[in-house]
């Protein structure tokens, strides 16, 4: 087959701009991006920098952009792109070393900040822990995490909230706060509640999308959101607004977006400082109704969330439960 590719290239260190440079290939129909690249550098331009290592999407090393999306180069068969130009790029929110090859240390400080591995309560025992498998079935999927960062590249907070600790290093977090052998999960979900914890993430869904292992870091946030609401960590504006969400939804059967904002914020000073937004809106015809409009029969909402309430599992004494048992 053959392919075209339009990569993006760059080398920071000669003051380069970005510029796109175009290589076309004739290919076998089984041959991955990865290979493609390769080629490239073997027969076109040696000086094509990329990282690769296991060629099985395993170490994820050879994590890019490819059409606008993060994702393994090793894993993506040309032939099913099915676009007849694909576009590549280093990953984003990481600086870029030389082309498609990033810097990762800001990635792997933010993972080294939560102290991924395991902190016990008591001395480990002397042969093993033993933990009965069905308290470590929840972290199926999570363990599967090969640190190759396309879930940070892609993360719509990360690029333009540089604190939020991000998606890799939450889903490790739950990783730990879920596994019954760790006795630091309060305090873990106590620091997660914090500036560029837990409540930063937008819920874009973009992690979700482009993580080759189907960790789903945005899932493992929401359960550690609900872990804390459980727990009475409820000071956080994003606590308050989903109290206030679930609240106004039941008293009026739909989101009552000013009263939303209102009762998310911590004081007068912070509402104040949505004013200029407010006016905005007002401007553009676009402020929700000051009145909150009442659907018929709000009642019927109210029951189905009071019903969705009283079946929700409580997440963080099922947890504790889980410890006990271990630790018995
Ligand atoms: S869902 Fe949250 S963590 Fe995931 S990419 Fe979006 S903002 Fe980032
Ligand atoms: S969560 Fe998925 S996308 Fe993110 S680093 Fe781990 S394997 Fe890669
Ligand atoms: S080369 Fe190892 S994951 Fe692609």
């Amino acid at each position: 087959m053959d392919v075209k590719l339009k990569v993006r290239r760059q080398n920071p260190e000669a003051d380069d701009k970005p510029y796109w440079a175009d290589y076309s290939l004739e290919v076998p129909d089984y041959y991955t991006l990865l290979d493609a690249l390769l080629q490239v550098r073997e027969e076109v331009d040696e000086t094509l920098a990329l990282r690769c290592s296991c060629r099985s999407h395993i170490c994820g090393s050879c994590g890019m952009r490819i059409n606008g999306h993060a994702g393994l180069a090793c894993k993506t068969k040309l032939s099913d792109l099915g676009e007849s130009q694909i576009l590549v790029e280093p990953m984003g929110n990481m600086p870029v070393i030389r082309d498609l090859v990033v810097d990762l240390e800001p990635f792997w400080n933010k993972l080294y900040s939560i102290k991924p591995y395991l902190q016990p309560a008591t001395d480990p025992p002397e042969r093993e822990y033993v933990v009965p498998p069905e308290t470590m079935l929840h972290l199926d999927g999570v363990v599967n995490c090969i640190m190759c960062g396309a879930c940070v590249s892609d993360c719509e907070s990360l690029s333009v909230n540089p604190i939020f600790i991000g998606p890799t290093a939450l889903a490790k977090e739950y990783r730990f706060v879920a596994d019954p052998r760790d006795a630091a999960d309060s305090e873990r979900l106590f620091q997660m509640n914090g500036p560029g914890g837990v409540w930063d993430c937008t819920h874009c869904f973009q992690c979700v999308e482009v993580c080759p292992k189907d960790v789903a870091p945005m899932d493992r946030i929401m359960a550690m959101r609900r872990m804390m609401m459980d727990m009475g960590m409820e000071q956080h504006n994003g606590a308050k607004r989903a109290n206030a969400f679930m609240d106004l939804v039941g008293s009026y059967g739909r989101l009552d977006e000013t009263r939303l904002l209102m009762r998310s914020m911590s004081g007068l000073g912070e509402l104040m400082s949505f004013s200029k937004v407010g006016w905005r809106a007002l401007w553009k015809g676009k402020l929700p109704p000051l009145k909150p409009h009442r659907i018929p029969n709000a009642q019927a909402v109210r029951r189905i969330l009071d019903r969705a309430k009283t079946q929700r599992p409580r997440r963080f004494k099922v947890h504790q439960a889980q410890q006990e048992g271990v630790r018995a």
